[in-house]
């Protein structure tokens, strides 16, 4: 009855059977891809079966294989198949999980796997939650609650005065992705507001330095980023520390853990978010170390009332009356978005699915995996260790005879990515390029650690 459901199906399957022995980058010259897939939009339309082979084939010429075990780029995570087949069934119900109202069992499941996030987060149960599209979406949702609470604290109404004339915020920030900057430009908090505070040799904020910094201005509202797991070396912040400085002062504490904050599901690792629970705001991925498809991101907020004060809106259309009857949470209450995707589908399936142990265990192969890889590329000739994993994520870089490190490494980096054996990124670290291995995919193996590295000895036999 639908068969390019059905096709969608099988090819869909066929990929994810094949994904791991592609080859990692598998794209076409941008001009080719490009050629392939500019088709004429016709005036009487094609059927759909032929559009979704046709996609199947074109798109799939232009893929880099992130799903697969030896895709070590960025952080990005894979998608296990009950996430997968949970958005199929997302899209086949198209539910507007804007609104209890049109969407029901939408608002009920967020409602449910948002309390199951907060027991495998170790977030203080009193928090209020929201699905958003990404860690970056989850920082905007987060300051603004707190633009609203510390401006609020100074008698200011951001929602409904703007910041034009209000007191200026400044921000405090230790290690920190560029989501935040953006995240504080979007709301109009703009970047001259933040302070670089001093960090330790080891990556993390400098308690000292933090103190020093809010003591200069009391006066001022105040918002203090933290990091749960920083982006090259997987480095966290000291938050039983920083939180309890930064409520000294009056300030909110924000923490970005878009994939570190998940070590709090293993016991080996929940050490490392020691008094996260103090902080105000959290931000995360599901879409990293949960491994559930992209667009999904999760904020959490301690103060229910900042958090749904900055974002909800009254609607003369969205009816209050059953709310008196039936509580439901209506989700545009507590993100950025009017209509969306009922996105906690595959949240809430994919938890069900792995369990409490289960997300321990992701966590535990991957950094275990991390640290494996890291190891054995390191007792390769001219290769520097950089950065030893703390949790999942490590840099090395690759020696030149010549001295020129940079250019070797990037070299080398460009070499490794052509063998389709594994992928790679370069990045610029303490005035270096190295190479940046993250380790977040639920299908990654031995045997993909050992093909990696394989790989490498390849490319720099190549090059040396
Ligand atoms: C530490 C950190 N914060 C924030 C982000 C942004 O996450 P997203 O791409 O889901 O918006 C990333 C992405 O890699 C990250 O590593």
């Amino acid at each position: 009855m639908y068969p390019e459901l059905e096709r969608a199906a099988q090819l869909a399957t066929q990929y994810l059977q094949k994904v791991d022995d592609c080859r990692v980058d598998d794209a076409l010259e941008p001009e080719k891809l490009r050629d392939r897939l500019t088709k004429k939009l016709t005036t009487e339309g094609i059927p759909s079966q032929q559009v979704i082979e046709e996609l199947f084939d074109d798109a799939g010429a232009g893929l880099l294989n992130t799903s697969s075990g030896r895709f070590f780029g960025w952080v990005i995570g894979g998608a296990l198949p009950v996430a997968i087949a949970a958005e199929w069934l997302t899209a086949a119900w198209d539910q507007n999980a804007g609104a209890s109202a049109v969407a029901p069992s939408a608002a009920i499941v967020e409602e449910v796997a948002g309390q199951w996030l907060k027991d495998i987060l170790r977030l203080p149960q009193s928090a209020s939650f929201g699905f958003v599209t990404g860690c970056q979406m989850a920082h905007f949702t987060a300051l603004a609650a707190a633009r609203y609470r510390v401006l609020r604290n100074k008698g200011w109404e951001v929602e409904v005065q703007g910041l034009s004339g209000s007191p200026p915020i400044r921000v405090l920030v230790g290690e920190h992705h560029e989501t935040i900057l953006r995240a504080l430009r979007q709301l109009g908090i703009g970047t001259n507001a933040v302070v670089q505070v001093a960090k330790k040799d080891d990556g993390t904020i400098d308690v000292d330095a933090l103190k020093s910094e809010l003591a200069k201005v009391t006066a001022a509202p105040t918002i203090v980023s933290l990091a749960a797991g920083d982006l090259n070396r997987g480095a966290f912040d000291d938050f039983d520390a920083a939180c309890d400085v930064a409520h000294d002062y009056g300030a909110w504490v924000h923490v970005d853990g878009a994939f570190g904050l998940w070590v709090a599901a293993s016991e080996r690792f929940r050490h490392l978010v020691n008094g996260v629970d103090k902080a105000d705001s959290w931000a995360t991925d599901a879409h990293k170390w949960l491994n559930v498809t992209h667009d999904s991101g999760l904020v959490f907020v301690a103060d229910q009332d900042a958090h749904r004060s900055s974002m909800t809106i009254p609607a003369a259309y969205i009816p209050a009356a059953n709310k008196v009857e039936t509580p439901l949470r209506d989700q545009y209450e507590w993100g950025p978005e009017w209509s969306r995707r009922a996105r906690g589908f595959a949240v809430y399936a994919t938890l069900r699915a792995l369990g409490r142990r289960g997300v321990a265990e992701i966590v535990e192969r991957c950094c275990a995996h991390a640290s494996d890889l890291v190891r054995q590329l390191g007792q390769l000739s001219r290769v520097e260790v950089v950065a030893t994993p703390i949790i999942n994520q490590g840099l090395v870089r690759f020696l030149s005879p010549s001295g020129d490190h940079d250019t070797h490494t990037q070299r080398v980096i460009e070499s490794i990515n052509a063998t389709g054996e594994a992928w790679f990124g370069p990045t610029r670290y303490d005035d270096k390029t190295v190479m940046r291995i993250s380790v977040c995919n639920y299908r990654t193996t031995e045997h993909d650690i050992e093909r990696a590295v394989n790989a490498v000895k390849t490319a720099l036999d190549r090059l040396n």
